[in-house]
């Protein structure tokens, strides 16, 4: 009948390249993530380094491929000198962006050392607040120096031979707030990150800057980018090294009603377009040629977060339900279906603050929002494939955010990939708490693994002492009608033909 949803999935129209990196997390010095999160000496259960064991096996698990660090907020009077050398010499010091006390026990060895331990790979974040550029040119040398260099040497005294290789560099986190020590006009900031980016890039031009963007839709977007994104520096060896190579953005979405919850991250969609709009657009301006690589998106923090409902006195404790987790789901469909233009996403954060994995003394728990990450990272690696949906639309507004208040908010939010294994992967999200949809999908060949979250309601929560919420596992023939049912996120995968 009318209402039937048909899903069309074309595996053999590729859309764009899945960066792994769509799937990296972030560590902040904030609430438990580090101290008590994924540091935790003295616990039985974290081995010598004071790694928590059980957190490290989680995030293997889950393959992450970049964490970013220190911060955040934290970064902005954050001095890494600080955070290396022997532990019983290293300052404690006052800390600005969340008002504690920070001991400096772990710092950019004890990450290093971390991001081994899990198998992934730093992302570090400047100081643009309190800290100079003789300081991030210093830390760029103490992380990839192999000369018989200052800082290179501490490193080695450090205990640490071989480079970090540190790649991934961010020119401060959201410079743009009024929260921030490091608060700047976007005219200062430009002018600031244009010089960090050129002394940087003489010193490593291997180093992928990221510029701090805003939403991706405001005025400081559109003015950083048409005063950053120039043909590269004459200096360079290369017109193929750009100054910036990835511009950053950040969103967090929420709602009390499930609806606008589960719905709201499509805003951030609409943010990907137009930041994307606005890299062109400040390249064509520029007249960058078009050799010169064109920047990706870093979407380094997004989530579900609604500091109000959130416990602990930072706000930052989120207990998740099974309408977070649709929203999760709906947020990495959006990455997917957006790979062309995102080089980079990072779920703030990943470990007890604002994120799928809490700790306890005892233990770890596996929050609702865990599930739809582990299933997409996983499987929905390779190629965004072509994927249409058609079918009805909820009525009224959906998604409480001004992006998306004149845009249609269908019943079924879909994403597909084909991998390298030849498999193809359909991910279909029934927001609906009230009815499950009988759809059609063309282009499916059984036998199809299904993996299903879901759970009671869209209130259900892992952190009450139960896993209300998790994966199902079941097989399905590829007939040609399959019901998604009601507040349930599917991933289907086939063997492609
Ligand atoms: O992720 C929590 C905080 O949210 C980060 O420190 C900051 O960058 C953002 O405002």
């Amino acid at each position: 009948d009318d209402e039937t949803p048909t899903i069309a999935v074309h595996p053999t129209r590729k859309v764009s390249q899945i960066n792994p990196n769509i799937y990296a997390g972030f560590t902040e010095h904030m609430g438990r993530c580090i101290y008590g999160g994924i540091y935790d000496p003295g616990n039985p259960l974290s081995d010598e380094n004071g790694f928590r064991k059980d957190v490290v096996d989680a995030l293997k698990e889950l393959n992450i491929p970049t964490v970013r660090y220190p911060g955040g907020n934290f970064c902005a009077t954050y001095h890494w000198l600080d955070g290396v050398g022997p532990k019983d010499q290293r300052p404690s010091r006052p800390e600005l962006a969340w008002l504690g006390t920070e001991t400096n026990q772990f710092g950019t060895d004890e990450f290093m050392k971390w991001c081994e331990t899990v198998g992934t790979e730093p992302y570090l974040c400047f100081n643009f607040g309190t800290g100079t550029l003789d300081e991030a040119l210093a830390w760029v040398e103490y992380c990839n120096g192999t000369g018989n260099t200052y800082y290179a040497n501490m490193r080695r005294k450090n205990g640490r031979e071989e480079p970090y290789n540190v790649k991934y560099w961010a020119l401060g986190n959201e410079v743009w707030g009024p929260w921030q020590v490091e608060q700047m006009t976007k005219e200062a900031y430009a002018h600031k990150a244009l010089q960090w980016a050129k002394a940087l890039k003489l010193l490593d031009p291997s180093l992928v800057l990221i510029l701090c963007g805003q939403d991706g839709t405001a005025s400081w977007d559109y003015y950083t980018l048409k005063q950053c994104l120039v043909p590269a520096h004459s200096a360079l060896s290369t017109s193929a090294v750009p100054l910036i190579d990835m511009h950053s953005i950040h969103m967090y979405t929420s709602s009390n009603e499930h609806l606008p919850n589960a719905t709201a991250p499509l805003a951030a969609e609409r943010a990907i377009e137009i930041t994307s709009a606005l890299i062109d657009l400040a390249r064509i301006e520029n007249k960058v040629p078009p050799s010169q690589p064109r920047p990706t998106i870093c979407f380094d923090e997004w989530n579900v977060w609604d500091p109000i409902r959130a416990e602990g006195s930072l706000g930052a404790e989120e207990s998740y339900t099974l309408s977070d987790a649709l929203a999760v789901a709906i947020w990495l469909n959006v990455f997917v279906r957006k790979s062309r233009d995102v080089g980079m996403a990072c779920i703030a954060q990943t470990v007890n603050v604002i994120s799928p994995l809490m700790t306890t003394k005892e233990g770890i728990i596996k929050q609702t929002t865990w599930w739809p990450l582990y299933l997409f990272s996983r499987f929905m690696r390779g190629w965004t494939v072509s994927a249409h949906v058609s079918c009805g639309v909820y009525e009224g507004e959906t998604a409480p955010v001004w992006l998306r208040s004149a845009m249609d908010t269908p019943w079924l939010d879909v994403s597909a990939s084909l991998g390298e294994d030849g498999y193809v992967d359909l991910v279909v999200v029934n927001i609906n708490e009230k009815r499950g949809f009988e759809t059609k999908i063309e282009g499916v060949r059984g036998p199809v693994d299904v993996y299903t979250v879901t759970g009671e309601g869209v209130q259900s929560t892992n952190m009450k002492g139960k896993e209300e919420v998790s994966i199902r596992e079941s097989k399905w023939d590829g007939g040609v009608h399959y019901e998604f049912p009601k507040h349930s996120m599917t991933l289907m995968r086939w063997k492609a033909e």
